[in-house]
């Protein structure tokens, strides 16, 4: 049986631009499916595919038990969507704005308000409930957001970057609040440029680069493919490295040498793929020390998700960390307007 979000085959093109270009999904009822790629790699266009925002070229998509293209009113009444950019109307109060959204899904006035009141303590917005959102934080834009897709307590949630710009803090508190949400059954396809987002929130993660799916699997098995561990070295002076990185060339797994040493300069750390585990490590503690390098850390790691998007698409993730720095793109809010028709 498909899951709750499934897609098969699904393709867009842009012109010359293949933005999806054959993607199949399928996420089990109740989980996170966390959809990670780079900025351009097809994401928020697969999220409007699949919340009915625009049509693929080809391919076809299941939300909620429901075909996608061929009763997009019904996918609707059943999905909500909490944008990259936060759709929130900047004049109305937070609540007004909730109220609002309540009046959409054709709610009565008094269950509106209601649900808005229950939204606003959930998501620690009660003391700002009555000031206009233009005064909000951009922590605090992003939960109004979020709450107003949850209005119609819908079962399938889709969440384009929920968390790019914030900071850390920020985002700590929308990931326990998310958390919550996936307690309580919702089901969600969350979009994300940071790997520790897919990581703490992912049961599923989908590697996505040029509109296709290039990995897939949970956060550990991602991790196991790209393969063992591996001792990372911070010497302590940055003379050192070169002879730190002879030290290391001769425990690399493939005996390639030095060339299987990495080496970040700035920050004086060498890192190279071992097999051997702790007893190794006293082996090159020692040969350290023989050549006389000094160190300031060294640890025995399993890859990180920052490794296995690094090895699958030859670059680091992009990211985008200042708050507020990307305008509302726009027909955003028409486009939240369609959705909760
Ligand atoms: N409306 C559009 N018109 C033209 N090109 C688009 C449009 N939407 C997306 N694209 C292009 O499709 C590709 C995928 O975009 P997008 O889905 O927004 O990626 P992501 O959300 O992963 O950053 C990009 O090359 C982007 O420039
Ligand atoms: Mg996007």
């Amino acid at each position: 049986m498909p899951g709750a979000i499934y897609a098969e085959g699904l393709v867009k093109t842009f012109g010359d631009v293949r933005a999806l270009d054959g993607v199949d999904l399928d996420v089990p009822e109740g989980t996170v499916l966390g959809l990670l790629g780079p900025n351009g790699a097809g994401k928020t266009t697969a999220v409007r595919v699949l919340t009915t925002l625009i049509r693929p070229d080809s391919g076809r998509a299941v939300v909620a038990g429901t075909d996608v293209l061929e009763h997009p009113d019904e996918v609707r009444r059943s999905i909500g969507l909490s944008g990259q950019f936060a759709a929130v109307d900047e004049y109305l109060t937070g609540r007004e704005n909730l109220r609002m959204v309540g009046r959409l899904y054709q709610m009565r006035a008094g269950a509106a308000k209601a649900r808005a009141d229950e939204l606003l303590e959930r998501f620690h917005l009660a003391d700002a409930a009555d000031r206009q959102a233009r005064t909000y934080s951009g922590g605090m834009r992003r939960r109004l957001d979020l709450a107003a897709a949850l209005v119609a307590s819908p079962p399938v949630m889709f969440m384009d970057e929920p968390t790019t710009g914030l900071d850390p803090r920020n985002r700590q508190e929308l990931w326990g609040v998310v958390e919550e949400l996936v307690a309580g059954g919702t089901t969600l396809l969350l979009t994300t440029q940071y790997l520790e987002e897919a990581d703490r929130l992912a049961h599923d993660i989908c590697v996505v680069d040029h509109g296709r799916v290039i990995a897939r699997g949970t956060s550990d098995q991602l991790k196991d493919r790209t393969g063992g561990e591996r001792v990372e070295v911070v010497v302590h002076e940055p003379e050192m490295i070169d002879d730190a990185r002879d030290v290391l060339a001769r425990y690399g797994v493939a005996g390639a040498g030095r060339g299987e040493v990495s080496v970040e300069e700035h920050t004086r750390k060498l890192t190279v793929p071992v097999t051997g585990g702790a007893k190794l490590l006293a082996e090159v503690i020692r040969d350290l020390d023989a050549v006389g390098a000094e160190i300031d850390d060294i640890g025995l790691r399993r890859p990180t998700l920052d490794d296995v998007f690094i090895s699958l698409t030859g670059h680091a993730a992009d990211r985008v960390e200042e708050e507020g720095e990307r305008e509302p793109a726009a027909g955003g809010r028409k486009n939240r307007k369609e959705a909760v028709k």
